[in-house]
């Protein structure tokens, strides 16, 4: 069967994602075409039921769907026949995606269930050729009928395909907004980031993660959602307290089964004892994290303000490497932040082979980023093993 996943903003990243999370999900053999066209498509053994279940692993997705072979498109309205009303949206994505070829669309739709006598209301999205996920789910569009999405693989080749989920915004909203504390002061990863991140690193369930800068605790909570054990660490006690506070709001909830977590207060720069002894009767298998990146900044800042935040940096990451190299955890994975700042003279950052020994190798090279239009600072992420 041949699926479809639309990204969020960031196909790079996102297709990555998906990857990582189809080598630990995917029972059966699957192929990706990374398309680069807005949509990626995985032809897959799995049933629709399995896709789903890795879809909503994810965190750089907004919807997920099945290819209609060209028996299923004939037929797929005529299973709506029997329906007195329905609810229907219809997408369009690839190189020419418009809004008048959607328009088209919805009325040929609406008519023919017009001529069947059935009242169907069409949902047009804001952007009218995309529907988004907040308008299918708001609309109730999957519950009470469907989307048609038509992905355009290359000029006059039209692939089309029926939605099966979209991304449940309201439950990222509720994890990044509706938890007790959160310290707009340090800044804090967006959930799908933190999600993102742990997905990256490829870890059977019940595995250990260590966010040795954990702030309130959103890489924390997001693997314990996972199915991870986590455990965290941060100079700060107040952050400290908020973690274990957002983690106890996580745990009424939601359910996090028998996942196990503790958070420290100690500084990277000199881990204290009750961490070290922590971390020696622990198997850690993957360091995920966002280092302290300064105070936020507003404005596009000098060349060299941003080459002093960065050396702040680098101390952080040259410390906490070395320290995991003497840890009881061989294999151990990292998926972390490098920030990039934009400054007068362009962007600065910093080169991850001026603190990582060669002890660690690292997968992506060519660098995946997350950042919003007009944002000033950068986030690479990167991925990284410990050499056995
Ligand atoms: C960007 S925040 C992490 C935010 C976190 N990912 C979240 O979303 O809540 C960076 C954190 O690093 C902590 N930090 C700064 N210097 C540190 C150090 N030397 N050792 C450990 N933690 C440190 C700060 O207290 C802050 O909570």
């Amino acid at each position: 069967m041949q699926y479809f996943f639309i990204p969020g903003r960031l196909q790079d990243l996102s297709t990555e994602e998906l990857k990582s999370v189809l080598k630990i999900f995917s029972k059966s053999k699957y192929s990706v075409d990374a398309t680069n066209k807005g949509f990626i498509l995985v032809d897959s053994d799995c049933s629709a039921e399995t896709m789903r279940e890795i879809f909503n692993r994810l965190g750089g997705f907004v919807k997920f769907g099945k290819i209609l072979s060209e028996q299923e498109e004939r037929d797929f309205l005529n299973k709506y026949l029997s329906k007195g009303r329905i609810t229907f949206g219809v997408s369009r994505v690839g190189i020419e995606s418009g809004p008048i070829k959607v328009k088209k669309l919805a009325t040929e739709i609406k008519d023919y269930f017009k001529q069947n006598n059935v009242s169907a209301r069409y949902v047009g999205g804001k952007g009218f050729a995309f529907l988004s996920s907040a308008e299918i789910s708001g609309n109730k569009v999957l519950e009470n009928g469907f989307e048609i999405v038509n992905l355009e693989t290359r000029v006059g080749d039209l692939l089309t395909g029926n939605t099966v989920a979209v991304q449940d915004i309201d439950d990222f909203t509720k994890r990044d907004y509706g938890r007790p504390v959160a310290d707009k002061k340090m800044g804090m990863l967006p959930t799908k980031l933190a999600r993102i991140m742990l997905n990256l690193a490829e870890l059977e369930s019940g595995s250990t993660i260590w966010d040795p800068f954990c702030g309130s605790g959103t890489i924390l909570t997001e693997a314990l959602l996972m199915g991870y054990n986590a455990l965290g660490s941060d100079i700060d006690e107040y952050a400290v307290k908020g973690a274990y506070k957002n983690i106890k709001w996580l745990s009424q909830n939601y359910n996090l089964g028998d996942t196990k977590y503790s958070v420290f207060e100690s500084d990277v720069m000199r881990p204290n004892k009750p961490l070290q002894k922590k971390l020696r009767y622990t198997s850690v298998n993957a360091m995920i994290f966002e280092p302290y990146m300064g105070p936020p900044q507003h404005r596009v800042m000098s060349a060299y303000t941003a080459e002093e935040l960065l050396t702040n940096v680098m101390s952080l990451y040259k410390e906490i490497f070395t320290f995991a190299e003497r840890i009881n955890s061989p294999n151990l994975k990292a998926v972390f932040v490098v920030p990039s700042y934009k400054t007068k003279k362009g962007w600065a950052t910093i080169r991850y082979n001026t603190f990582l020994s060669k002890r660690w190798k690292v997968h992506n090279r060519e660098g995946l980023h997350w950042s919003r239009s007009n944002s000033i600072i950068r986030r690479n992420i990167l991925i990284a093993n410990l050499k056995k």
